[in-house]
């Protein structure tokens, strides 16, 4: 690195201002910094199993908090990547201790979309649409939060974006749920309400 930029690191130390904050999953074969080809300094990072984001888990709340208020990102992105490990494991239903609690959250998702993941006869496919849901619940999450709704009201710039990675392909989708203000979050809220009953993907 200093090969190509002698000041890099001298540069980086002295501050970061990055303008994009990014929650995935901790898979280890999902690094922000790689999939985004993004620099040290650009992209501000939470992950936890299954890129969740709950309204009393104080470690993500304290991360979107930092980086809204302080950093003042300009973008949130919710990452989940198909084939998911935490997703398999809560659509399976099968008994892994402590982690069951945390992969709830997904089984709740699970059971509010029953009959359109019932309707898929493949179980990967039923894993990709529940990973695609996950993510617009987190988004929704993101957006409901007291730190993202204070954002808005003050004017701040602030977009929560949707994405999901392809682990076989290298590729990212944008799921096309970006919320930039308080009527995207109604819009998006009854979109996936309406797919529930449809069977339309997100
Ligand atoms: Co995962």
């Amino acid at each position: 690195m200093t090969n190509e930029d002698p000041h890099f690191f001298a540069d980086l130390a002295d501050q970061q201002a990055p303008e994009y904050l990014w929650i995935g999953c901790s898979d280890s074969r999902v690094s922000a910094n790689t999939i985004v080809d993004l620099a040290p300094g650009e992209v501000f990072v939470h992950r936890n199993i299954a890129n969740l984001v709950n309204h009393t888990d104080m470690n993500c709340l304290s991360v979107i908090q930092f980086a809204v208020e302080v950093l003042r990102v300009k973008h949130i992105i919710v990452c989940g990547h198909y084939g998911c490990g935490g997703v398999i494991a809560a659509l399976e239903g099968q008994r892994h201790g402590l982690i069951d609690n945390w992969l709830r959250h997904i089984q709740d998702t699970a059971n509010q979309n029953e009959q359109r993941l019932a309707a898929i006869g493949d179980m990967s496919e039923r894993v990709n649409l529940l990973c695609e849901l996950n993510v617009g619940e987190q988004v929704i999450n993101v957006g409901e939060t007291t730190i993202v709704q204070e954002a808005w009201e003050r004017g701040q710039e602030l977009t929560v974006n949707g994405w999901i990675y392809g682990l076989k392909d290298g590729h990212i989708r944008d799921l096309d749920i970006s919320l930039r203000g308080e009527d995207d979050l109604h819009r998006l809220r009854t979109r996936i309400l309406s797919g529930r009953e449809s069977g339309a993907l997100i």
